[in-house]
Protein backbone atom coordinates (compact mmCIF):
# COMPACT_ATOMS: atom_id res chain seq x y z
CA UNK A 1 0.00 0.00 0.00
CA UNK A 2 0.78 2.83 -0.39
CA UNK A 3 2.90 5.88 2.19
CA UNK A 4 1.00 8.47 1.02
CA UNK A 5 -2.02 8.46 -1.20
CA UNK A 6 -2.85 10.69 -4.01
CA UNK A 7 -6.28 11.91 -5.60
CA UNK A 8 -6.30 14.13 -7.82
CA UNK A 9 -9.41 16.61 -7.12
CA UNK A 10 -9.16 18.80 -10.47
CA UNK A 11 -6.63 18.67 -13.06
CA UNK A 12 -4.42 21.10 -11.47
CA UNK A 13 -5.43 20.55 -7.51
CA UNK A 14 -4.14 17.28 -6.15
CA UNK A 15 -4.62 15.81 -2.14
CA UNK A 16 -1.80 13.72 -0.71
CA UNK A 17 -2.90 11.88 2.28
CA UNK A 18 -0.35 10.23 4.61
CA UNK A 19 -1.08 6.71 5.51
CA UNK A 20 -0.94 5.38 9.24
CA UNK A 21 -3.72 6.74 11.03
CA UNK A 22 -3.01 4.05 14.24
CA UNK A 23 0.90 5.36 14.31
CA UNK A 24 -0.58 8.76 14.25
CA UNK A 25 0.42 9.28 10.61
CA UNK A 26 3.96 9.41 11.93
CA UNK A 27 7.12 9.56 9.51
CA UNK A 28 8.70 6.31 8.67
CA UNK A 29 11.56 6.01 6.28
CA UNK A 30 9.95 4.33 3.14
CA UNK A 31 7.00 7.21 3.65
CA UNK A 32 9.55 9.99 3.57
CA UNK A 33 11.05 8.60 0.44
CA UNK A 34 7.85 8.11 -0.97
CA UNK A 35 7.05 12.20 -0.53
CA UNK A 36 10.19 13.03 -1.56
CA UNK A 37 9.72 10.88 -4.97
CA UNK A 38 5.90 12.56 -5.03
CA UNK A 39 7.33 16.13 -4.85
CA UNK A 40 10.00 15.10 -8.08
CA UNK A 41 6.94 13.48 -10.05
CA UNK A 42 4.66 16.57 -9.01
CA UNK A 43 7.08 19.16 -10.25
CA UNK A 44 7.50 17.85 -13.75
CA UNK A 45 3.29 17.51 -14.27
CA UNK A 46 2.57 20.69 -15.80
CA UNK A 47 -1.01 20.67 -15.13
CA UNK A 48 -0.37 20.43 -11.53
CA UNK A 49 -0.54 24.11 -9.25
CA UNK A 50 -1.40 23.18 -5.87
CA UNK A 51 -0.95 20.04 -3.62
CA UNK A 52 -2.48 19.55 -0.50
CA UNK A 53 -1.03 16.94 2.14
CA UNK A 54 -3.26 16.00 4.96
CA UNK A 55 -3.42 13.01 7.30
CA UNK A 56 -5.17 10.37 7.27
CA UNK A 57 -8.32 10.51 10.36
CA UNK A 58 -8.99 13.19 12.16
CA UNK A 59 -7.02 12.65 15.09
CA UNK A 60 -3.34 13.45 13.64
CA UNK A 61 -2.04 15.35 10.70
CA UNK A 62 1.66 14.06 11.60
CA UNK A 63 3.00 12.96 15.11
CA UNK A 64 6.83 13.36 13.58
CA UNK A 65 9.05 10.88 13.54
CA UNK A 66 8.34 6.76 14.13
CA UNK A 67 9.32 6.39 17.10
CA UNK A 68 8.62 2.95 17.48
CA UNK A 69 10.90 2.52 13.96
CA UNK A 70 13.60 4.86 15.33
CA UNK A 71 14.06 2.50 18.50
CA UNK A 72 16.44 -0.08 17.34
CA UNK A 73 18.64 2.51 14.74
CA UNK A 74 22.13 3.29 14.75
CA UNK A 75 23.47 6.77 15.06
CA UNK A 76 24.67 6.07 11.15
CA UNK A 77 21.15 5.79 10.52
CA UNK A 78 19.85 8.64 12.34
CA UNK A 79 22.36 10.78 10.54
CA UNK A 80 21.18 9.35 6.93
CA UNK A 81 17.66 10.05 8.26
CA UNK A 82 18.32 13.40 8.85
CA UNK A 83 19.74 14.12 4.99
CA UNK A 84 16.31 12.19 3.81
CA UNK A 85 14.35 14.66 5.89
CA UNK A 86 16.03 17.85 4.85
CA UNK A 87 15.94 16.58 0.53
CA UNK A 88 12.65 15.90 1.25
CA UNK A 89 11.42 18.92 2.97
CA UNK A 90 13.69 21.23 0.89
CA UNK A 91 12.01 19.53 -2.41
CA UNK A 92 9.05 20.77 -1.32
CA UNK A 93 10.20 23.89 -0.14
CA UNK A 94 11.79 25.09 -3.66
CA UNK A 95 9.31 23.24 -5.85
CA UNK A 96 7.38 25.57 -8.60
CA UNK A 97 4.19 23.59 -7.38
CA UNK A 98 1.88 25.63 -4.15
CA UNK A 99 1.89 23.20 -0.92
CA UNK A 100 -1.05 23.92 1.24
CA UNK A 101 -0.56 21.94 4.80
CA UNK A 102 -4.13 20.63 6.07
CA UNK A 103 -3.67 20.62 9.94
CA UNK A 104 -6.35 17.93 10.48
CA UNK A 105 -5.25 17.10 13.99
CA UNK A 106 -1.60 16.83 15.87
CA UNK A 107 1.14 18.50 14.12
CA UNK A 108 4.17 17.41 15.96
CA UNK A 109 8.09 17.47 15.53
CA UNK A 110 8.81 16.11 12.15
CA UNK A 111 4.60 16.50 11.54
CA UNK A 112 5.19 20.37 12.46
CA UNK A 113 8.20 20.87 9.86
CA UNK A 114 6.79 19.28 7.47
CA UNK A 115 4.13 21.91 7.73
CA UNK A 116 6.94 24.80 7.73
CA UNK A 117 8.32 23.17 4.33
CA UNK A 118 4.62 23.95 3.04
CA UNK A 119 3.53 27.25 1.67
CA UNK A 120 0.75 27.94 3.86
CA UNK A 121 -0.60 26.04 6.60
CA UNK A 122 -4.75 25.84 7.46
CA UNK A 123 -5.53 24.12 10.36
CA UNK A 124 -8.35 22.66 12.58
CA UNK A 125 -9.18 25.13 15.80
CA UNK A 126 -8.62 21.49 17.71
CA UNK A 127 -4.98 20.70 16.30
CA UNK A 128 -2.00 20.65 18.50
CA UNK A 129 0.88 21.99 17.09
CA UNK A 130 4.36 21.81 18.52
CA UNK A 131 8.09 20.95 18.64
CA UNK A 132 8.40 18.40 21.37
CA UNK A 133 11.94 17.29 20.55
CA UNK A 134 13.58 18.60 23.59
CA UNK A 135 11.59 16.67 25.78
CA UNK A 136 13.03 13.45 23.95
CA UNK A 137 16.80 15.15 24.09
CA UNK A 138 16.89 15.98 20.39
CA UNK A 139 16.31 19.03 18.72
CA UNK A 140 13.98 20.08 15.36
CA UNK A 141 16.37 18.26 12.75
CA UNK A 142 13.95 18.76 9.79
CA UNK A 143 14.22 22.75 9.62
CA UNK A 144 12.40 22.96 12.63
CA UNK A 145 15.07 25.74 14.71
CA UNK A 146 15.36 27.48 10.90
CA UNK A 147 11.99 27.90 9.21
CA UNK A 148 9.94 28.33 12.66
CA UNK A 149 11.60 31.68 13.05
CA UNK A 150 11.22 32.20 9.75
CA UNK A 151 8.08 31.92 9.94
CA UNK A 152 6.70 32.92 13.59
CA UNK A 153 10.26 35.37 14.58
CA UNK A 154 13.04 34.46 16.64
CA UNK A 155 10.92 35.27 19.63
CA UNK A 156 7.96 32.95 19.46
CA UNK A 157 10.59 29.94 17.55
CA UNK A 158 12.94 30.02 21.13
CA UNK A 159 9.99 30.04 23.38
CA UNK A 160 8.16 26.83 20.83
CA UNK A 161 11.40 25.31 20.54
CA UNK A 162 12.63 25.75 23.83
CA UNK A 163 9.69 24.64 26.34
CA UNK A 164 8.63 22.06 23.56
CA UNK A 165 4.96 23.07 24.44
CA UNK A 166 1.41 22.26 22.14
CA UNK A 167 -0.28 25.18 20.98
CA UNK A 168 -3.73 25.03 19.91
CA UNK A 169 -5.23 26.29 16.40
CA UNK A 170 -6.03 29.42 17.55
CA UNK A 171 -3.07 30.26 19.43
CA UNK A 172 -1.41 29.19 16.27
CA UNK A 173 -2.89 31.50 14.23
CA UNK A 174 -2.47 34.44 16.24
CA UNK A 175 1.62 33.68 16.14
CA UNK A 176 1.27 33.25 12.21
CA UNK A 177 1.84 29.62 12.44
CA UNK A 178 -0.68 29.29 10.17
CA UNK A 179 -1.99 31.19 7.99
CA UNK A 180 -6.10 30.56 8.37
CA UNK A 181 -8.14 28.56 11.20
CA UNK A 182 -10.97 26.08 9.33
CA UNK A 183 -14.25 25.51 10.61
CA UNK A 184 -14.20 22.47 12.83
CA UNK A 185 -13.40 18.72 10.81
CA UNK A 186 -13.58 20.90 7.56
CA UNK A 187 -9.61 21.69 7.38
CA UNK A 188 -8.83 19.55 4.11
CA UNK A 189 -12.66 20.89 2.67
CA UNK A 190 -11.14 24.34 3.07
CA UNK A 191 -7.34 23.73 2.12
CA UNK A 192 -8.68 22.18 -1.40
CA UNK A 193 -11.04 25.44 -1.76
CA UNK A 194 -8.06 27.64 -1.14
CA UNK A 195 -5.90 25.52 -3.18
CA UNK A 196 -8.37 25.50 -5.88
CA UNK A 197 -8.59 30.16 -5.59
CA UNK A 198 -4.79 30.01 -5.71
CA UNK A 199 -4.38 27.54 -9.22
CA UNK A 200 -6.48 30.11 -10.53
CA UNK A 201 -3.13 32.35 -11.10
CA UNK A 202 -0.77 31.84 -13.36
CA UNK A 203 1.62 29.58 -12.87
CA UNK A 204 4.95 30.36 -13.70
CA UNK A 205 3.93 33.94 -11.29
CA UNK A 206 3.44 31.18 -8.59
CA UNK A 207 6.87 29.50 -9.33
CA UNK A 208 8.28 32.62 -9.09
CA UNK A 209 6.86 34.10 -6.96
CA UNK A 210 7.69 31.32 -4.55
CA UNK A 211 10.96 31.28 -5.04
CA UNK A 212 11.58 35.01 -5.15
CA UNK A 213 10.25 34.82 -1.34
CA UNK A 214 11.88 31.92 -0.43
CA UNK A 215 15.42 32.48 -1.68
CA UNK A 216 14.99 36.44 -0.86
CA UNK A 217 14.87 35.74 2.75
CA UNK A 218 17.60 36.26 4.72
CA UNK A 219 19.32 37.80 1.71
CA UNK A 220 20.52 41.86 2.32
CA UNK A 221 17.68 44.06 1.16
CA UNK A 222 19.82 45.07 -2.35
CA UNK A 223 20.48 42.11 -3.24
CA UNK A 224 16.92 40.63 -2.46
CA UNK A 225 15.58 43.39 -4.92
CA UNK A 226 17.85 42.45 -7.49
CA UNK A 227 16.79 39.09 -7.19
CA UNK A 228 12.97 39.86 -7.27
CA UNK A 229 13.58 41.65 -10.69
CA UNK A 230 15.13 38.44 -11.99
CA UNK A 231 12.78 36.61 -10.91
CA UNK A 232 9.83 38.82 -12.86
CA UNK A 233 12.24 39.22 -16.05
CA UNK A 234 11.14 35.34 -16.89
CA UNK A 235 7.71 36.28 -16.79
CA UNK A 236 8.08 38.91 -19.53
CA UNK A 237 8.18 36.49 -22.70
CA UNK A 238 5.15 34.39 -21.33
CA UNK A 239 2.01 33.97 -23.09
CA UNK A 240 0.37 34.14 -19.67
CA UNK A 241 1.40 37.87 -18.96
CA UNK A 242 -0.45 38.71 -22.28
CA UNK A 243 -3.06 36.67 -21.61
CA UNK A 244 -3.45 38.38 -18.04
CA UNK A 245 -3.53 41.90 -19.84
CA UNK A 246 -6.04 40.98 -22.18
CA UNK A 247 -8.59 39.40 -19.45
CA UNK A 248 -8.08 42.60 -18.05
CA UNK A 249 -8.99 44.61 -20.62
CA UNK A 250 -12.02 42.68 -21.85
CA UNK A 251 -13.14 41.95 -18.11
CA UNK A 252 -13.05 37.78 -18.08
CA UNK A 253 -11.33 35.48 -16.63
CA UNK A 254 -8.33 34.68 -17.99
CA UNK A 255 -6.80 31.05 -19.02
CA UNK A 256 -3.21 30.75 -18.23
CA UNK A 257 -1.67 27.69 -20.07
CA UNK A 258 1.75 27.65 -18.19
CA UNK A 259 3.04 29.20 -21.39
N1 LIG B 1 5.72 7.41 16.46
C1 LIG B 1 5.12 6.22 16.47
N2 LIG B 1 3.87 6.00 16.95
C2 LIG B 1 3.24 7.07 17.43
C3 LIG B 1 3.80 8.38 17.46
C4 LIG B 1 5.13 8.51 16.94
N3 LIG B 1 5.73 9.70 16.88
N4 LIG B 1 2.92 9.23 18.01
C5 LIG B 1 1.82 8.49 18.32
N5 LIG B 1 2.01 7.21 17.96
C6 LIG B 1 1.08 6.08 18.11
C7 LIG B 1 0.83 5.75 19.57
O1 LIG B 1 1.88 4.95 20.08
C8 LIG B 1 -0.49 5.01 19.46
O2 LIG B 1 -0.30 3.69 18.99
P1 LIG B 1 -0.38 2.43 20.03
O3 LIG B 1 -1.72 2.53 20.68
O4 LIG B 1 -0.22 1.26 19.11
O5 LIG B 1 0.75 2.61 20.96
C9 LIG B 1 -1.20 5.76 18.33
O6 LIG B 1 -0.21 6.48 17.63
C10 LIG B 1 -2.23 6.76 18.85
O7 LIG B 1 -1.58 7.56 19.81
P2 LIG B 1 -2.30 8.00 21.18
O8 LIG B 1 -1.31 8.72 21.99
O9 LIG B 1 -2.97 6.81 21.80
O10 LIG B 1 -3.44 8.92 20.58
P3 LIG B 1 -3.87 10.40 20.97
O11 LIG B 1 -4.87 10.81 19.94
O12 LIG B 1 -4.25 10.47 22.40
O13 LIG B 1 -2.53 11.32 20.79
C11 LIG B 1 -0.62 12.29 19.73
C12 LIG B 1 -1.92 11.48 19.54
C13 LIG B 1 0.07 12.35 18.35
C14 LIG B 1 -0.94 13.69 20.20
C15 LIG B 1 0.28 11.60 20.78
O14 LIG B 1 0.38 10.22 20.43
C16 LIG B 1 1.66 12.15 20.88
O15 LIG B 1 1.87 13.15 21.52
N6 LIG B 1 2.67 11.46 20.25
C17 LIG B 1 4.05 11.82 20.39
C18 LIG B 1 4.44 12.85 19.34
C19 LIG B 1 5.89 13.29 19.49
O16 LIG B 1 6.43 13.49 20.55
N7 LIG B 1 6.51 13.47 18.31
C20 LIG B 1 7.82 14.02 18.22
C21 LIG B 1 8.77 13.07 17.62
S1 LIG B 1 10.38 13.79 17.57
Amino acid sequence: MSEVSLEARSPRVQLWTIQGAERSNSLRRALVQELAHKVAVADADRELRCVVITGAGDKAFCAGADLKERAGWTEGDVREWLELLKRAFRGIEVSPKVFVAALNGAALGGGLELALACDLRVADPAAMLGAPEVKLAIIPGAGGTQRLARVVGIGRAKDLVLTGRRVPGPEALAMGLCSKLSAPGKTVEEALALAEEIAENGPAALAQAKRAIVDGFGMDIERALDLEIQHYHRLLGTRDRLEGLAAWAEKRKPRYTGD
